[in-house]
């Protein structure tokens, strides 16, 4: 595979610089590979070291990218990465603290849940959401810009998907979020979610409990014809809300689901249509 930019005209990240949690693969990693192609600079913050490196590497090229290793629930490692940005490409533009964890042993059933999972889910997709936008905050806030976007879920606005820990985390991103559009909003930082339904990656894949080559259900998407749900037309989102063309957007939880959380199913079988 090789890495193409896109004719300058069309590049909506020319010179920015950003920073991805979880980029090493999944959503994360195909995201990057759409900012770089969109002339953007990236520093990819993740635990796997071994694929962030060589994704860094032998992909998207050792002048564009940087590989860091950060844990999102260490506060010195978030520290680092933003650090990371700045003294190597100079500034940080977009913050996407996309970094995420499922607990797929749960059974859906509170009393068998045990806390510490539950802190663990919560510590990841939460705290680590918190960090990142807290040290994306510290260096943005002096320049008067900048764009963090944090992915949530279709589990931020809906029960009964996802696990209590992970339903639990990602309604809570989207207060941390809300929250912080109001205060970051009085320093040009724009804060926003991106929260997508079920994508085919390792995490999408546990969800349903799929091995490699198994096929991935559909009944998740509400668009006739549709593809199902891509790690690209995530982070097509992702490099709107990263992007100028969203510079009067703040506070967007952007749902990226074909409509699946705005249909009642139960209802919809008693129309003719359906
Ligand atoms: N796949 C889906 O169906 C789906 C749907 C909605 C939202 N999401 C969210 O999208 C985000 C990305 O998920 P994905 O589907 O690409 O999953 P994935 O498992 O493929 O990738 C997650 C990435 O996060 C990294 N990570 C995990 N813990 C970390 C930590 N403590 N510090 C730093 N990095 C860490 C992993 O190493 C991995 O690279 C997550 O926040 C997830 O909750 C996923």
């Amino acid at each position: 595979m090789s890495f193409q930019l896109l004719p300058a005209v069309a590049r909506r990240l020319e010179g920015k610089v950003a920073v991805i949690t979880g980029g090493a693969r999944g959503i994360g990693e195909h995201t990057a590979r759409l900012f770089l192609k969109h002339g953007a600079k990236v520093v990819i913050a993740d635990i796997e070291d071994d694929l962030g490196h060589a994704l860094c590497n032998d992909y998207l090229g050792s002048s564009s990218s940087s590989f860091v290793h950060c844990d999102v629930t260490k506060e010195k490692d978030v520290e680092n990465a933003i650090d990371t940005a700045v003294s190597k490409y100079g500034k940080l533009d977009i913050m996407f603290n996309n970094a995420g964890v499922f607990d797929e042993a749960s059974n859906f059933d509170i009393l068998k849940d045990d806390p510490l999972t539950f802190q663990k889910v919560v510590n990841v997709n939460l705290v680590g959401a918190f960090l990142g936008t807290k040290h994306a905050a510290r260096v943005m806030k002096p320049c008067g810009r900048g764009s963090i976007v944090t992915t949530a879920s279709i589990c931020s606005v809906i029960g009964g998907i996802g696990t209590h820990a992970y339903t639990s985390s990602k309604h809570g991103v989207l207060g941390l979020m809300r929250n912080t559009a109001v205060d970051l909003g009085r320093y040009g930082i724009r804060v926003n979610c991106v929260s997508p339904n079920v994508v085919p990656t390792e995490m999408g894949r546990k969800l349903f409990k799929l091995k490699e080559g198994d096929e991935f259900p559909s009944f998740y998407w509400n668009l006739k014809g549709g593809d199902i749900l891509r790690e690209e037309d995530v982070g097509e989102a992702v490099v709107y809300l990263g992007s100028d063309e969203s510079k009067c957007v703040s506070g967007l939880n952007l749902i990226v689901d074909g409509g699946f959380t705005v249909v009642n199913q139960a209802l919809c079988s008693f129309q003719p249509s359906h």
